[in-house]
């Protein structure tokens, strides 16, 4: 009974954690523990052994199980000061602010744009940025083997091996979203479409990643008039200035007949860009008639509706507007950039409220 005693006493000892205490309790005092099964014996003793043994194993078995109390008692204290330890914190501490972000130009342009157009009754359309190449050229009239494709320095998705269906792009302009807004609303219907594009291209004024605003406007009788009109109140909204002036070039789109290109009046002295005066001309956009095949192929008859398109730039009126010089700190992601070109979040852009606050 000694050995026993003293095997426990010494286990109860060295045990490193809860878990193993519990497994020495069972083990000992169980229903099959060693003690336990010593105290069944006692029933097979004779009367004499048993006025012995039985105080004797009583006080064990009260031993062990102080023992075993003591001891949790003893690992719950210092499992508590371990933690106490590890988890200490000084709260007379001064507190530290989080590092603060601004919104960025992009978004603050996108939403100026939102609501210049929101004001003529154009609603916002959004397409995916991984886009089928029907979407992004086919169903805009450049098929496969047109050259302005490779004018658009595509990224491609790539496919499984074996596949060979072609592959699909990472849209190269917004002019898709004119494609799938027209499937889904049908004629008449006036949308923009800003978002993410991509070209592989990487300089001061291009980025492998920019942002286009796309607008589509179709109804019975809309006219290149309505376009110049819609583009000058715009960029009157848009440029806060009264006296801008549009110059538009013919040109060309494989999605737009006729095809123009329009550049804005702008002046460059001391280095600074005046919009609204002096003698240079500033491209700022794509636009045109939309063409009968692109109406076709989102779903709309072209013998009975029309309309113009237009798309442009929106990092670069950002960089226009508010004289920011190089496009690829735009995603550079510097928090000391965006502190000094973003916006601060109340300063919602509404044509009331005032555009840039
Ligand atoms: N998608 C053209 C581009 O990316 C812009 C454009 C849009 C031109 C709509 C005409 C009409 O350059």
């Amino acid at each position: 009974m000694d050995d026993l005693r003293q095997k426990y006493l010494d286990a109860i000892a060295a045990a490193a954690n809860e878990a193993g205490l519990e497994e020495l309790r069972v083990a000992a005092v169980g229903k099959k523990g060693e003690i336990s099964l010593k105290m069944r014996e006692l029933g097979k003793m004779s009367p004499e052994e048993r006025q012995v043994m039985g105080p004797k194993l009583n006080a064990l078995k009260d031993e062990i199980n102080s023992a075993l109390a003591l001891k949790k008692e003893a690992l719950a204290d210092a499992a508590l000061n371990e933690r106490l330890e590890a988890e200490w914190l000084d709260v007379t501490l001064p507190g530290r602010p989080r590092p603060r972000g601004t919104v960025h130009p992009v978004s603050q342009v996108t939403e100026e744009i939102t609501a210049i157009f929101a004001d003529m009754g154009f609603a916002v359309a959004e397409g995916p940025q991984i886009e089928s190449d029907w979407f992004n050229f086919d169903a805009l009239n450049i098929p496969p083997e047109h050259p302005a494709r490779q004018e658009h320095d595509t990224f491609f998705m790539s496919r499984a091996a074996g596949d060979d269906r072609p592959p699909h792009v990472l849209r190269t302009h917004t002019s898709p979203v004119q494609i799938r807004a027209m499937r889904a609303q049908g004629a008449p219907i006036r949308v923009i479409a800003p978002g993410r594009v991509y070209r592989c291209d990487y300089d001061q004024t291009h980025t492998p990643m920019f942002h286009q605003v796309e607008g589509l406007a179709i109804d019975r009788d809309i006219s290149m008039a309505n376009l110049k009109w819609v583009l000058e109140e715009f960029c009157r909204a848009f440029f806060e200035v009264e006296g801008v002036e549009l110059r538009f070039r013919a040109s060309h789109f494989p999605f737009t007949e006729p095809s123009a290109e329009v550049d804005i009046r702008c002046s460059w002295a001391d280095g600074t860009l005046k919009i609204g005066e002096g003698d240079d001309w500033m491209e700022i956009l794509g636009s045109g008639m939309v063409h009968p095949k692109v109406l076709t192929a989102g779903g709309i008859d072209p013998d009975q509706w029309q309309g113009f398109a237009f798309g442009m730039g929106i990092d670069r009126l950002a960089m226009l507007k508010y004289g920011i010089p190089d496009l690829r700190a735009f995603f550079d992601s510097d928090l000391r950039w965006l502190r000094h070109y973003g916006f601060s979040a109340l300063d919602m852009p509404t044509l009331h409220g005032g555009l840039s606050g």
